[in-house]
């Protein structure tokens, strides 16, 4: 009997004597294709050349594809375990001709090859054929002696194959085998045949010859492509259960070492009936795990992660069924990379990372499991009305807080005859993503996503003594292209007091990444970089960190600046100086302490002479770890109502300070070089802020204050010690001039008053002024109206101007038509017509508009309304 190594190999040879081209196969994660979850089958890969959109050197090709049908189109997941031949993982073996050979070569050879070569019995075949398919009908009648009552017609669902729901799509003929008699279970039922197609598991497929001919498009419309090519699929476990005379897929050579393995590790023995249900699930799931994980695929929750992360609780409650409450999936994983790893190199490189992956997510969901049985027990025993649903609000808690899959709770709640309110979890899940939306700041990681390589419960930080370090990693977490490792040693510090956090890289199975940040998580360090392309970690591998020095060296000079800042400050105001937060950064530092009032210039500057003072003393920085209460009894500066360990970090600068403190500080105050405050602010009542900068920054910053004073000199034209009172005469001089504009602007309004009272003319006895003015300022505009008014009699002056490309208007109405006319109105009639308004007294009102361009007519028709 052919071994399952042999028949693949029959197959690839059969083909490259035909001259294909042995083509590897691509991974189960389809990288570039964002319309798949889960490569699905063996002519994914060649899309491109399907579309016509790329090309091979090749025009015949053959392989076997690692497949996983598991989610979208084509999923298996459900009849995985409960028959013999289906999978969530399997092997498809193709042959392909990319607008070479067609449909006359692809029956030809797939005869051949099944009862040539493999010599299957041909009274056992049966082909079908699509409906309108008359050419492929034909073929099978005359290229091949297939007997031709076993060919048959069907329609789209059975014979037209499509990729996805949009993609390269054509009619096919299928291949399928009679197993026998004993594999019908509907031979009670009156009327049934078994048949291809049929409803008993009797004749199954096991030969897939696709023509592909179409792209389906978004809407489902088929264009014809510019080539015909042909793409076939076979299902490798299937062939190899005909070929080995098998009753099941599972009881290949292939799969027998794997459940061998299962019994052995959960001490179970394997039924071939139904009880060994549990068994092939295990089996058919670690292998799609495995598989998927050395790809780089990955647990979580959502996409493609989501449906890894159900497979993988799926696998773990038949474990359960089996009497494993511990995690062991992840002990199958070595076998399933002894069978397969030949084929498929990848399953043993990754195998150990795999490993990992397996091994926290099944300890994590055994730790809800627990919580949610019990859960799921409580609810039926507490349900009183006898109604037999698991109600929507309890699916979904389980799914949201034990983690529970749907179908998992569909299958306890079927194994107890209750039946689910679908559209109840619908409504509870919508509920919850409407509140997270509101809710996003809360989102972040949680516990489920970390996976864990070993027990250690905490990071030692070793980053005082040493910048570089080789650590384990202890646990780690993907979040869409970052990673999160958290090492059991970190060189690199995290951020916390107020210090930032350390740049530098990491070097992860040869690959350097910079890292973005470094957080404190509990008692662990959380490193993050950019995700790698393919991720091969275990308990083994090596986290090499090295902290970027010249970083580290500047944050270790602005930490220490802070701790002299406050010895300064309380040397000049006292010891009862209280800081109130404070930032180091690698480039500036900022001080917050509790005051009454601002700090004076004078002060300022003693400040900043005093820290100076300090730095050129060039003092000794120590530090000495030490009971709390030791390190009060010597005096040391704590920050108030914060909560300090029971050992502490006493930092000494000299004798001029000693604080508590986890920062990196320089090695002595003459690393700082030169401190220069840069401003002191009030940032809250009674908290005042200094910030300030260091060494090469402090330099920076005082040559470019230096520039600025020389631009200054330049541009006035005098000498450094005359600058002052330059500016001050020159602040004056602009004053004055401002005075002497505004009074001239004034008298040129006066100047235009004689004109303006020739004009006016006179209407019923009352005489109106409307017109245009030029002034500066619609104070000066007002003045003028009421300058005007007191001159003259039964009088509406109506003035405007342009200001700015801005209309400005103003009415005054003499106290003798007090109660006939109002100002207020017609200055309001006029801004109207200009687009604005505005208004006020009814002697006395002004407006405003933006269109300036109709300001004459505007003032011309009032005299008619009027
Ligand atoms: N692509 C075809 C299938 O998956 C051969 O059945």
């Amino acid at each position: 009997m052919k071994s399952t190594k042999e028949i693949r190999e029959d197959f690839n040879n059969f083909f490259i004597n035909k001259g294909h081209t042995k083509v590897l196969a691509s991974p189960v994660i389809p990288y570039s294709d964002p319309t798949l979850m889960f490569t699905n089958a063996g002519m994914n890969q060649f899309k491109d050349i399907f579309l016509g959109t790329g090309k091979r050197d090749y025009t015949r090709a053959v392989n076997s594809q690692k497949c996983i049908r598991a989610g979208g189109k084509h999923n298996d997941l459900d009849e995985v375990g409960t028959d013999g031949f289906h999978h969530s993982f399997f092997e498809m073996l193709g042959n392909w001709s990319f607008g070479d050979y067609y449909k006359k070569e692809a029956i030809t050879w797939a005869w051949e090859l099944l009862t040539e070569v493999w010599k299957l019995d041909k009274s056992k075949l049966y082909a079908t054929v699509y409906k309108d398919d008359d050419e492929a009908e034909e073929l099978w009648k005359t290229v091949t002696d297939i007997d031709h009552s076993h060919i048959s017609r069907h329609g789209d669902k059975d014979n037209f194959w499509s990729m996805g729901d949009t993609g390269p799509c054509g009619p096919c003929t299928e291949i399928h085998y009679d197993r026998g008699i004993d594999f019908c279970d509907k031979q009670n039922i009156p009327g049934h045949i078994c048949e291809a197609n049929g409803d008993c598991a009797r004749v199954f497929e096991i030969w897939n010859l696709v023509f592909i001919q179409y792209n389906r498009d978004e809407n489902g419309v088929l264009t014809p492509l510019p080539n015909k090519h042909v793409d076939t699929g076979m299902g490798f476990e299937r062939v190899c259960q005909v070929l080995q005379k098998q009753n099941s897929n599972y009881h290949i050579d292939l799969f027998r070492d794997i459940i061998t393995e299962i019994e052995i590790v959960t001490g179970v023995k394997y039924q071939t009936d139904e009880s060994g249900t549990p068994h092939r699930v295990i089996a058919d799931h670690v292998r799609t795990l495995l598989f998927a994980i050395s790809d780089g695929g990955m647990p979580s929750n959502e996409g493609r992660g989501y449906v890894l992360r159900r497979i993988l609780r799926r696998a773990v409650r038949y474990g359960t069924k089996l009497g494993m409450n511990e995690p062991f999936l992840y002990k199958i994983a070595p076998t399933v990379a002894d069978v397969m790893g030949d084929e498929f190199p990848e399953i043993r490189k990754y195998l150990k990372h795999a490993q990992s992956i397996i091994q926290a997510e099944e300890k994590m969901f055994l730790t809800t499991l627990t919580k949610g049985v019990e859960l799921f027990s409580e609810f039926v025993r507490m349900k009183k009305d006898g109604g037999k649903i698991i109600d929507g609000e309890t699916i979904f808690k389980l799914y949201d807080t034990f983690g529970f899959p749907v179908d998992l709770t569909a299958q306890m709640a079927e194994e107890i005859g209750y039946s689910m309110d679908n559209a109840g979890f619908e409504a509870a899940m919508k509920k919850q993503k409407d509140q997270s939306r509101s809710n996003q700041k809360f989102k972040g990681s949680s516990d489920i996503d970390w996976i864990v390589l070993s027990e250690t419960n905490s990071t030692r930080f070793i980053g005082y003594d040493t910048l570089e370090a080789a650590s384990k990693i202890v646990k780690y977490r993907i979040e869409k292209d970052k990673i999160y490792l958290v090492p059991d040693e970190s060189a690199f510090y995290a951020e916390s007091g107020g210090q930032i956090a350390d740049k530098g890289s990491v070097v992860i199975n040869g690959e350097t990444l910079s890292v973005l940040d470094v957080q404190k998580d509990g008692d662990f360090f959380s490193i993050s970089a950019k995700k790698l392309e393919i991720l091969n970690i275990s308990a083994e591998t090596v986290l090499e960190q090295k902290v970027d020095k010249t970083f580290r060296d500047e944050c270790r000079m602005h930490h220490s600046a802070t701790h002299l800042l406050q010895a300064a400050i309380r040397k000049i105001y006292g010891d009862h100086i209280a800081q109130s937060g404070s930032f180091v950064g690698n480039n500036i530092m900022r001080f917050d302490y509790s005051h009454y009032e601002k700090m004076s210039d004078e002060n300022i500057r003693k400040v900043e002479e005093i820290v100076n003072s300090f730095v050129r003393m060039n003092l000794p920085i120590t530090t000495e770890v030490m009971p709390l209460a030791e390190a009060k009894k010597t005096g040391v500066t704590a920050l108030f109502g914060e909560k300090y360990g029971e050992i502490v970090r006493v930092v000494r600068m000299g004798t001029v300070s000693a604080e508590l403190c986890g920062g990196t500080h320089a090695s002595r105050t003459g690393d700082i070089g030169y401190f220069r405050i840069l401003s002191e602010t009030s940032i809250a009542a009674g908290i005042r802020r200094i910030e300030a900068v260091c060494g090469h920054y402090a330099v920076i910053k005082a040559a470019d204050q230096r520039d600025i004073i020389e631009t200054i000199i330049k541009m006035q034209s005098v000498k450094e010690h005359d600058i002052l009172t330059r500016l001050e005469k020159v602040s004056l001089d602009k004053r004055e001039l401002e005075k002497s504009i505004n009074e001239l602007n004034e008298k040129l309004a006066m100047t235009q008053m004689a004109d303006l009272i020739s004009k006016k003319i006179s209407i019923n006895g009352i005489n109106i002024i409307s017109s245009i003015v030029q002034v500066s300022d619609a104070k000066i505009l007002k003045n003028m109206a009421e300058n005007l008014r007191n001159q003259l009699q039964m009088s509406i002056i109506l003035l405007g101007a342009d200001i700015d490309n801005k209309a400005s208007l103003v009415c005054a109405v003499t106290d003798d038509l007090k109660g006939t006319i109002k100002a207020g109105q017609i200055v309001g009639q006029v801004a109207k017509m200009l687009g604005g308004g505005g208004g006020g007294a009814d002697h006395l009102a002004t407006a405003g508009a933006k269109d300036v361009s109709k300001l004459h007519e505007a003032l011309e028709s009032v005299k008619t309304s009027i």
